[in-house]
């Protein structure tokens, strides 16, 4: 339960968490580009709006079904709506890492009228519990310097940044 700045209460009686699916994706979209358009504002230099929207998402988000041991996708419900996903990929990283199987985490994303519900903290545990049933070890997310809403979440997940991208561009 949560208060809104209009004084009333907001109930959610249920979350529930489930397998995504291809009716999903075009929501899935627009959730994106609604993310999208902040982290282009924020990092300009490296994100451009327009290029993004023209990316294949659809493309991108049916290998999730094309080849369903490889690429995940979760789908979170409040109540039965459609309140948020979470992305994940079986990757390999170098194998001098420690465990070097990891679960990748993309475009984890809850819709704004569902946030600070715990929605995103039960879409990760819901990839975590994934990646335990594959014996995966280790799970690792992109996140933006500037996002510390994700990065608050992650901290308190026990989640922390061993290395970071450095980033310049050159003419
Ligand atoms: C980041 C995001 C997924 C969080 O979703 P959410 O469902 O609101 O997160 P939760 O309710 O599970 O939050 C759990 C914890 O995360 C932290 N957190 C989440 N949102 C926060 C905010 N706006 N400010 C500070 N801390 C925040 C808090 O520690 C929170 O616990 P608390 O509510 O008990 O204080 C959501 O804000 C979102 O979709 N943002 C846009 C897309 C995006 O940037 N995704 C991340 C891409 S890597």
């Amino acid at each position: 339960m949560s208060e809104k700045a209009d004084g009333k209460e907001d109930l959610i009686s249920l979350v529930t968490i489930r397998k995504g699916q291809p009716k999903d994706i075009p929501l899935i979209k627009q959730c994106l580009i609604d993310s999208w358009v902040e982290h282009a504002k924020q990092e300009p230099g490296l994100l451009d709006e327009e290029r993004m929207k023209a990316s294949d998402v659809e493309g991108y988000y049916r290998e999730c079904f094309d080849e369903p041991d490889k690429h995940f996708l979760f789908v979170a419900e409040a109540d039965g709506k459609f309140a948020g996903f979470i992305r994940a990929d079986i990757k390999e990283i170098p194998p001098f890492f420690k465990h070097p199987k990891i679960l990748y985490l993309d475009d984890t994303y809850v819709l704004p009228e569902f946030r600070r519900k715990g929605i995103a903290r039960s879409l990760l545990q819901r990839a975590e519990e994934l990646a335990k049933e594959k014996g995966i070890k280790r799970l690792q997310a992109r996140v933006y310097s500037f996002n510390v809403e994700i990065q608050k979440l992650l901290e308190s997940m026990g989640y922390h940044t061993p290395h970071a991208t450095w980033d310049k561009a050159i003419e």
